[in-house]
């Protein structure tokens, strides 16, 4: 979805805002990355986290299985496959989160606020949040949220997907990107080849 050869990354250092319960952060290791997640969950048991994770993907599967036919359906052969998959990644991730959280690899926070220092990263990935939820938040907090997920990393910054929860692109792409243009940010729209929700094969690209 970020279209992204994470071998390309190697020794880099990369946040996931949000992480959510997702296992990003603890295969991250494999490419030798280090990797940390960020989200306002995080600092909660992790007993809770598993469970807000299942109730997560137990509500995915109910929405997507009513409209099937709004989904791509070769990444993820079938739903009990995209099931399987979320699965093995919250089991993953809660192999990782004790000892990833006392590590300082997963941090609460929340946006349009990071805790973290300018350019504290290489590469900044935030997936299925901003304009996932834009009927939630509104053009303020995504251009905050942008320009503060953009401050703390050095290179790169992608979000994905550029769809609002209609499967229809952000309404206000254009003045974001003009908006961006005007703080001196370099923003472009890319597409990616991952698509599971139909029209959902772009992201934002901010590079420095
Ligand atoms: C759909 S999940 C996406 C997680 C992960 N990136 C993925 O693609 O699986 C959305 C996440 O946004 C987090 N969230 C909610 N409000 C937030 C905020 N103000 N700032 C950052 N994350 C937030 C939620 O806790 C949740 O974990």
């Amino acid at each position: 979805m970020f279209n992204i050869n994470l071998f390309d990354w190697k020794g880099c250092k990369i946040l996931d805002c949000p992480a959510g319960a997702s296992s990003f952060v603890a295969e991250s290791s494999k490419y030798d990355i280090y990797a940390v997640g960020c989200d306002p969950l995080f600092g909660n048991d992790i007993k809770v986290l598993v469970s807000i994770g299942k109730a997560d993907i137990e509500h995915v599967m109910e929405r997507v299985s009513h409209v099937p036919h709004l989904y791509k359906w070769d990444f993820y052969p079938s739903i009990d496959v995209l099931k399987e998959y979320r699965m093995l990644a919250l089991k993953r991730f809660a192999e990782d989160y004790s000892v990833g959280a006392a590590e300082g690899r997963y941090i609460k926070a929340a946006l349009p606020r990071l805790p973290f220092k300018d350019n504290s990263f290489d590469l900044v990935l935030s997936g299925h949040f901003l304009f996932t939820y834009s009927d939630k938040f509104d053009y303020s907090f995504h251009l905050d949220s942008i320009l503060e997920l953009f401050r703390v990393c050095s290179k790169e910054l992608r979000i994905y997907p550029i769809q609002g929860p209609d499967a229809r692109p952000y309404k206000y792409i254009n003045e974001l990107l003009y908006d961006l243009e005007r703080e001196n940010v370099t923003a472009r729209l890319l597409s990616v080849p991952f698509e599971f929700q139909q029209g959902s094969n772009q992201m934002l690209q901010v590079s420095k």
